[in-house]
């Protein structure tokens, strides 16, 4: 069986990808330090509890289990602590990641998916977010993922044997819809999972930032993709390298755009109970729309998502949340 090394495993959209890849017949090996992951995530394969920097710990499980595909999900991933904390997202971002993939290609990995962010692109002003739109980030957060993306991109050029799929998320979101794994942040920070909170008086109201923006009812658009869906896209990216694909910048949305309206009154739809929330002011950074093209990672990866509905979305999250 083929071993893939997963860093990050047992975080949200970590571990939603290795049961992706046990279902379609690899063998997810994760190194994950537990930092915000959870160890009963990891379901599917080993856990090498070590940090990514710890190159003994990266070349030993490498070389464990024979191991010549990684992907990379670890790092730190809330935007504003990123602005608070620019160093530590600096460290573990960047210093961490540069050393995990020195230490994997020194050892033999060839094909690697590195979890990038729409967070590349800072504002854009455009519907629908085209791959090739100049890159403007906003945060350290944004800028950390935009660097890894050039790393990798460069040392496919230099070391033409290394091929890397940079994938751009827009809003990962639901759960798994056996219910085996869900979505749970340390610390919370994105709308659903809150929001789910909020109804079942777990935390206090919602605060939804900002109600002028220029959309329909003057609040933000997303493209929320189903955290199954985009781990589907992870296995594909996979398969795509292993056939000799060439290294790619993708996009990974649906390719539609929702409210936090229209995502709030869908909670409520479903969950047949009102959302208490508050309004706040806008937050700095936070463009008014973000919704991906994503044609190209569709044909490119030979890709279909099917939990497509935001009902889906919600009802999965609300399933695994109240279990
Ligand atoms: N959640 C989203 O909507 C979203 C959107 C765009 C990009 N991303 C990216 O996807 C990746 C996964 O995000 P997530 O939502 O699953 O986050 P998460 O916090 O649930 O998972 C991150 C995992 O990485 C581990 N980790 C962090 N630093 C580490 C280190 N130095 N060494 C070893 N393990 C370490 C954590 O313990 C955790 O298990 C991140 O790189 C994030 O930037 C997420």
């Amino acid at each position: 069986m083929t071993h893939i090394l997963v860093t990050g495993g047992a975080g949200f959209i970590g571990a939603h990808t290795c049961k992706a890849l046990a279902l379609m017949g690899y063998q997810p090996v994760v190194l994950d330090n537990l930092s915000t992951g959870y160890r009963d995530f990891v379901q599917w394969g080993p856990l090498v509890q070590a940090d990514i920097a710890d190159t003994t710990a990266v070349a030993a499980t490498i070389t464990q289990y024979g191991i010549t595909a990684m992907m990379h999900f670890a790092g730190s991933i809330v935007v504003p602590d990123s602005v608070r904390d620019p160093l530590t997202y600096y460290d573990n971002n960047i210093s961490k990641s540069v050393r995990l993939i020195q230490t994997a290609v020194d050892h033999g990995v060839q094909n690697i998916v590195f979890s990038s962010s729409a967070a590349v692109y800072g504002m854009p002003d455009v519907a629908r977010i085209p791959v090739h739109t100049p890159l403007n980030p906003i945060s350290p957060y944004g800028y950390n993922k935009a660097v890894i993306e050039r790393l990798l991109s460069d040392l496919s050029t230099a070391r033409p044997d290394v091929r890397a799929l940079s994938l751009r998320y827009f809003n990962a979101a639901g759960s798994d819809p056996d219910g085996q794994v869900g979505e749970s942040h340390v610390p919370e920070t994105h709308l659903i999972p809150l929001a789910l909170d909020a109804l079942s008086k777990k935390r206090a109201a919602l605060t939804v930032f900002g109600r002028d923006y220029p959309t329909p009812d003057g609040t933000c658009i997303r493209d929320y993709i189903h955290v199954s869906d985009l781990a589907m896209a992870h296995v594909q990216g996979l398969r795509y390298l292993a056939k000799g694909g060439a290294s790619q910048i993708l996009n990974l949305g649906i390719g539609q755009g929702f409210s936090i309206l229209e995502v709030l009154r869908t909670i409520e739809t479903v969950c047949q109970m009102p959302v208490p929330f508050v309004w706040g002011l806008r937050r700095e950074g936070d463009p008014a729309r973000l919704v991906a093209d994503a044609d190209a990672s569709r044909r490119i990866l030979d890709w279909t998502p099917v939990h497509t509905s935001l009902d889906k979305i919600v009802a999965d999250a609300w399933a695994w949340r109240r279990a």
